[in-house]
């Protein structure tokens, strides 16, 4: 067994380093592909080191056991398939190796020198550098082209984000391949232009340089200046904290002292930094729970000057192309779990964040005020920051949704960019198909931001709300040409609704559960076209149930019901491309949906359990099936448009929306029937 993956096959995997993060890389690779047979190999030097990384990997593992992530046999299969050794020689065979050495360009030359001549030229290998550029890492290797750095945060079996970065050697299909890979074992990969720091360490190693001055300057002592950054920033720990937490003074000593060299001249290690990894102290933060008192004019003089100098480091990376703000914003926001920066500032005002930026600027002239800073603020617009990803790949238009935390839920927002994603598709004649996907190997989309929905007050609201997104989605059902979705996770409520308004739908072969009407969980009806397009699809018996129920149903069901059209052994990115290519040239014809009035539209439904949920919203569901039924598809839009404001009418709704707001999807609502 090896996972197989667009045309490379992994069967084993190699992790250099069993010091801080290589025992927890190896662990990730070890839940992703574990099911699929593939070995993990930690290479060590050190005796200790090994022994002390496998210790830390199986207590994770039994810790994943007592908490129900795994059970005792996975948790024995896993086990089973890592081994920790000093022996550079069982790397051979391996199709990926991932080296998480110390950060130290002369030995890591040395590993890959070694490597290359264990390893097949087209293994792939990669460098968990958190600051050195590919082309200097990789230079003296044979085989260039298969070679980038992919950069892991912490907790690396957790954290989901990871920066990528091709050097200019690196053959485009093995960055490709590797961005995907990483999203298919379930990383949120960034891309990320080569450069000393790469996007995510200039900001974290700066933010503690901010701070320092800041110290240095009075304005605070390091709990205050801590506990404001905290609060300024959104961050979970201030960035004195995060360093003790992580042992990172003199990693990032070292990071500021390049960043000199590399970026500019404001970037240096201050001696009050010098002096803690000298004598190996920690910074003195504000203890567990303890309220740090800070005078409110301090406090603002320290918030001004930590966000100047975050919306200055950011803007700066905009200047040297090597992310863009949408980008950044998901890698920052997941990676140090902090306020995504260019939404930060278009909610102060790009405007003001200039203003900020120029203050630092005038205060430490070694820190340039960006050039694309001042562009945006000239313009008087927000930066752009998309959900909707869209990219015209030949004679493809790809959409891809992605809102990875909230499962990809779509939102205004995201209904006004797939509005704008579908103009380009409509009027550019050289696209002959269009594929929608969800980003990450979690959802499709897994509905209608439910928190969203929950801030309505009034049945018209909500009714407004239904018609913008049946608009938005029926676009896609509208455009004139094929559109297939590529439905690579969990595909529920609205997230069915949209796939239904595709001409065809492919997912992932053998997934349990696969799509769902929830709504009903929520004291809600479908309302973005469910009660319409699911019977006429899948007919009146399956799609009552599954509306009526809100039970989910696997692919093979979705199949064998005519949810979705084909069930993928692989990429269903890559085949919902040919799919889109043979609907446009004809080679391939599919059934589509029936807009007219259904002819063997049933006048009742048979009785059915509908378990704990609410009778008064069945009934709004059950008239919005019937009667929509009748009518044409268009109509039947604007019935259950209307019945979806209903449920605001009721007390169920209320009930259902706070239940998950407040308590999560897996809580059950107590409904009142009224
Ligand atoms: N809207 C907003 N946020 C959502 C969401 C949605 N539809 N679905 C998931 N999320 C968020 C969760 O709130 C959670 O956020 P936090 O981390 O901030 O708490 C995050 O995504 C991850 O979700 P879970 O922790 O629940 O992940 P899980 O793996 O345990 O469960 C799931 C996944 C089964 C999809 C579960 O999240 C779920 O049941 N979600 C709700 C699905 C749903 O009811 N969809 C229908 C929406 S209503 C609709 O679509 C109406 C319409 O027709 C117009």
């Amino acid at each position: 067994m090896a996972f197989s993956f667009r045309g490379y096959t992994i069967n084993k995997v190699g992790v250099i380093g069993s010091g801080q993060i290589g025992p927890d890389i190896a662990l990730h690779f070890l839940k992703a592909l574990y099911p699929y047979g593939v070995q993990v190999v930690v290479v060590d030097v050190a005796e200790e080191a090994l022994q002390k990384g496998k210790g830390k990997l199986f207590k994770k593992v039994d810790k994943g056991v007592e908490s129900g992530a795994f059970k005792p046999d996975r948790a024995e299969g896993m086990k089973s398939h890592i081994t920790f050794t000093s022996d550079y020689s069982q790397l051979k065979g391996a199709d990926l190796v991932v080296e998480a050495a110390t950060e130290d360009l002369p030995l890591k030359r040395r590993i890959f020198r070694q490597v290359e001549e264990l390893v097949a030229p087209t293994t792939i290998l990669t460098s968990n550098s958190s600051h050195l550029e590919p082309e200097k890492i990789f230079a003296e290797l044979l085989h260039k082209g298969r070679s980038l750095c992919t950069h892991y945060f912490f907790p690396a079996e957790r954290n989901p984000a990871i920066e990528i970065i091709p050097g200019k050697d690196t053959a485009a299909d093995v960055a490709e391949f590797t961005m995907r890979f990483y999203e298919a074992i379930g990383k949120f990969p960034v891309k990320v232009g080569s450069r000393y720091g790469y996007a995510v360490d200039p900001v974290f190693e700066g933010l503690l340089l901010a701070c320092v001055q800041c110290v240095d300057a009075g304005l605070g002592d390091s709990k205050q200046v801590d506990t404001v950054a905290s609060k300024c920033l959104g961050l979970r720990v201030g960035p004195f904290t995060a360093h003790n937490l992580t042992g990172g003074n003199p990693i990032t000593a070292h990071g500021l002292s390049e960043m000199n060299e590399w970026l500019n001249k404001w970037f240096r290690v201050p001696e009050r930094l010098r002096q803690m990894v000298d004598t190996k102290t920690d910074w003195e933060v504000p203890g567990r729970g303890e309220t740090v008192e800070v005078p409110p004019d301090k406090e603002k003089l320290i918030a001004e000057e930590l966000q100047g100098a975050y919306f200055a480091i950011v803007s700066d990376m905009l200047d040297s192309k090597i992310i863009t703000t949408s980008d950044f914003d998901l890698l920052i926001s997941v990676a140090l779990d902090m306020k995504p920066p260019f939404t930060f500032m278009n909610s102060l005002g790009v405007g003001k964040a200039l203003e900020l930026v120029e203050a630092f600027h005038k205060k430490y002239p070694d820190m340039p005020v960006s050039r694309t800073l001042k562009e945006q603020a000239a313009s008087g617009k927000p930066w752009d920051v998309l959900d909707v990803l869209f990219e015209k790949r030949g004679d493809i238009g790809f959409i891809t949704i992605r809102r990875p935390k909230a499962l990809n839920a779509l939102n205004s927002k995201v209904f006004k960019e797939l509005n704008a994603a579908c103009d380009i598709i409509e009027s550019d004649p050289e696209i002959k198909a269009a594929v929608v996907t969800g980003f990450g190997n979690k959802a499709f989309v897994a509905g209608a931001d439910i928190k969203e929905m929950a801030g309505f007050t009034e049945p018209t609201q909500a009714e407004k709300f239904c018609h913008v997104v049946q608009h938005a989605s029926t676009r896609l059902e509208k455009l004139g040409k094929p559109a297939v979705a590529a439905v690579n996770g969990l595909m529920f409520g609205g997230g069915c609704e949209l796939a239904m308004c595709c001409t065809a739908r492919v997912a992932p072969k053998g997934m349990k559960m696969l799509a769902g009407q929830p709504e009903v969980n929520l004291g809600l009806i479908p309302g973005m076209g469910g009660t319409q397009r699911l019977p006429r699809l899948v007919g009146f018996e399956k799609a009552a149930e599954m509306i009526r129920t809100a039970n989910p149903i696997s692919s093979a069901a979705a199949l064998q019901h005519g949810l979705i059209n084909e069930e993928v052994d692989g990429d269903v990115v890559q085949r919902a491309f040919e799919l889109a290519r043979e609907l446009a040239s004809g080679k391939t014809t599919v059934k589509l949906i029936e807009k007219g009035p259904l002819p063997d539209a049933p006048d009742s439904l048979p009785d059915i359990d509908i378990g704990h949920h609410s009778r008064a919203i069945d009934k709004l569901a059950v008239q919005a099936m019937l009667e929509g039924a009748k009518m044409t598809l268009e109509k039947g839009l604007l019935l259950e448009a209307y019945l979806f404001g209903q449920c605001w009418t009721t007390e169920d709704n209320r009930i259902g929306l706070k239940t998950f707001v407040e308590q999560g999807a897996r809580a059950k609502a107590p409904f009142v029937n009224r």
